[in-house]
Parts: C-alpha cells; structure tokens; sequence
C-alpha cells in the first residue's frame, strides 16, 4: 500500500513507520523540518517532505493515489503558532477533509485518551473538538485511537522521569502523584493502527487503548528509580501545592509539567473492561506490560549512562 503519514517523525511515528516498511509498503512522511529525519530517509521506500498544509490542493497533490492517511500529528505544551487549537484541530480537520475529497480509501487519526471538548485541559478539549469535527465528515472511513501514555523506546515519559531522577538526586517533589494511567506500549498501539486499516467494522469507530495494569503516577516514577538504582526519596505533592507549583513551572519553556498538563491529570487515564476488550479483541493486540519492555530500555540510564544520552543527543 502507499500511505502517508503526517506527524509520522516522532516517537510512535518512528515505530510506525519501521513497520510499515518491514512489511513492504511505500510510505511518504510529511514534516515541517525534512533535514533533522535522517533516521527516516534512511529507510527503504520511505520520502520525507514539507508541505504548506493549507495551500490551494498543495495536501490534495501530496496524498491523491494514496491507500491510507494516517495523522498522528500532536504535542503536549503549546510553542508559538503551534497552538493546541491549531495542531490537533486545524491541520486534523485539513487532512481529513482532504482525505475526503480526493477518495482516499482509509483514514487513521490519533486522539488522546478521555478527549472530550468539554474536558478539564485545552490538550483534551482540541484533541475532543478534533475527533467530534473528524467523525461528522461524511464518506470518510476513518477510525480513531485515544491511548493512555504511551510506553517503548524513545518515550517521554519513562526516560523523561529517569533523566529528572538523575538531575533530583536527593528528593523528588512529585505533583499529581495520585493520577492514575494505564501504560500502553508503542508496538501495540503500531498493532492496533495497522491490523485496524482493513476492518471495515473500525470505521467511524473510536478505540481507547490501554495497557494491561494501571498505577498512580507515583508508582510509575517509583518503577522507573528502581530500575535507574535511583535513591532519590520521592514526596508526593498535594493538590493544593501542585497546582500553582505546576502554574508557576508552566512559565518556563521546557518545564517538566505545566498547568494544562496539570488539569489533564485530573481525569484518570485509565479504561473500562469493557473497551479494553474491543481494542484486544477487534484490533488482535497481545498487551505488552511494562515490566517486559520498559528495564531494556531504561538500563545503562543511571547517571552515567544519561552522560550518554546527553552526548549522543548533542551529536559529540
Ligand atoms: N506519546 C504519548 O504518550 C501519547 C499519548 C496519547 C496520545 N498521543 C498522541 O500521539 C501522537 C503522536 O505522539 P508522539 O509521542 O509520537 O509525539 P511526538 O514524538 O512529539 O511527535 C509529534 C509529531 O507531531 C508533528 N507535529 C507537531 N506540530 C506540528 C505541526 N504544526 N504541523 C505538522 N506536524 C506537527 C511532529 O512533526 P514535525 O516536528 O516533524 O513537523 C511530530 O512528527 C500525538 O498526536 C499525541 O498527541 C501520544
């Protein structure tokens, strides 16, 4: 098949991608920045390009021939003119509806667990406004996928703890420590995304995706020091503290949580039996606990290790 993915550079895009190249089909990735991919030129039968998403039937020309579209494109903490409203919503609604009009068979669009346009953050309500605009547009076969956190190499959210554990050797304020998830890991989501492209009972369907376990975020932050031999002495913070703390973090760019992030967490991103059944059962994907994955990928991450990481990020 020819598929093309837009926000297929990063984290689950990666994963996606590999896969899909493994298993023989010709991918075309749509980027704002072509030159920092290299890790996805590299692969067989894959293009990467930048487009003008809203230019005259610029995206039209770009997916015209193609058998899937698959949106993945997102981010957690605004920056500039990449607003909530513009990412999830916006360019969301522009590729589906493009997708549409030039006939394109299947349609894939990541969405967020518990999105909701009424939801308690601006990540959940644009990610809810996006799959309620999405799923009205008639003569579209799409299906949506709302996960909890997602788990796998290359997260961030394990290795996003594991590098604040070693920058906090000593105590580890840790705010919303009572919000529970359910992790799910990257390559059943991939599962799930391809096995669902030619299930015609996915249509017009949405799929919450968790792992098999959930835990409070203080016990996810306590696995991950365990497996970095991290001594640090985690201390849950309360909400009364951890909302302006998280306010006040938000100021900064780059900061570890901010208030969004904050009010995101006031629904548990957990799922109920009874749609954990219809992504298991519908889309055939064996759940991965974190406990198979997450020690592979984190180990070597003590302080000596993240030396590694920050060398290998910085290209020295
Ligand atoms: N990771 C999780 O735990 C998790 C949980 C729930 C839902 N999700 C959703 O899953 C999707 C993928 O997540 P991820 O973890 O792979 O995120 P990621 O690593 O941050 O990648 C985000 C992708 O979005 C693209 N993007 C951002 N702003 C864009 C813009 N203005 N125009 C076009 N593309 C833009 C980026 O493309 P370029 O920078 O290359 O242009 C990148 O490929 C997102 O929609 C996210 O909200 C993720």
């Amino acid at each position: 098949m020819k598929i093309c993915v837009i926000g297929g550079t990063g984290f689950v895009g990666t994963q996606l991608i590999t896969t899909l190249v493994a298993q023989g089909h010709s991918i075309k990735v749509i980027t704002r920045r072509p030159e920092r991919n290299r890790h996805l030129k590299t692969l067989p039968n894959v293009k990467v390009m930048s487009i003008d998403f809203f230019g005259n039937k610029v995206l039209e020309r770009q997916i015209d021939t193609y058998d899937v579209v698959i949106n993945l494109a997102g981010i957690l903490n605004p920056s500039g003119k990449n607003t909530f409203e513009q990412v999830h919503e916006n360019i969301a609604l522009r590729v589906a509806q493009a997708t549409q009009a030039v006939g394109t068979p299947r349609f894939l669009h990541m969405s967020a667990l518990h999105a909701d346009a009424n939801g308690p953050s601006e990540y959940l309500r644009s990610k809810g406004r996006a799959v309620n605009k999405i799923l009205a547009i008639e003569g579209l076969n799409t299906t949506i996928f709302s996960p909890s956190v997602i788990f796998g190499h290359g997260d961030s959210f394990f290795n996003r703890f594991a590098q604040l554990l070693n920058m906090m050797p000593i105590v580890f304020p840790l705010t919303c420590a009572s919000a529970r998830f359910a992790p799910v890991y990257v390559g059943d989501v991939v599962d799930a995304f391809i096995n669902s492209i030619d299930k015609p009972e996915t249509y017009g369907k949405n799929y919450a995706l968790c792992g098999p376990q959930t835990y409070s975020l203080q016990e996810l932050v306590q696995y991950t020091a365990q497996q970095i031999n991290s001594k640090c002495l985690i201390v849950p913070l309360n909400r009364f503290i951890s909302k302006p703390l998280a306010f006040m973090m938000g100021l900064f760019p780059g900061a570890p949580i901010t208030l969004d992030n904050f009010n995101s967490m006031s629904v548990h991103s957990t799922c109920s039996n009874e749609s954990q059944n219809e992504f298991t059962q519908i889309l055939n994907v064996q759940l991965h606990s974190i406990d198979s994955v997450v020690p592979a990928y984190l180990a070597g991450r003590d302080f000596t290790g993240q030396m590694d990481v920050f060398r290998s990020q910085s290209r020295r």
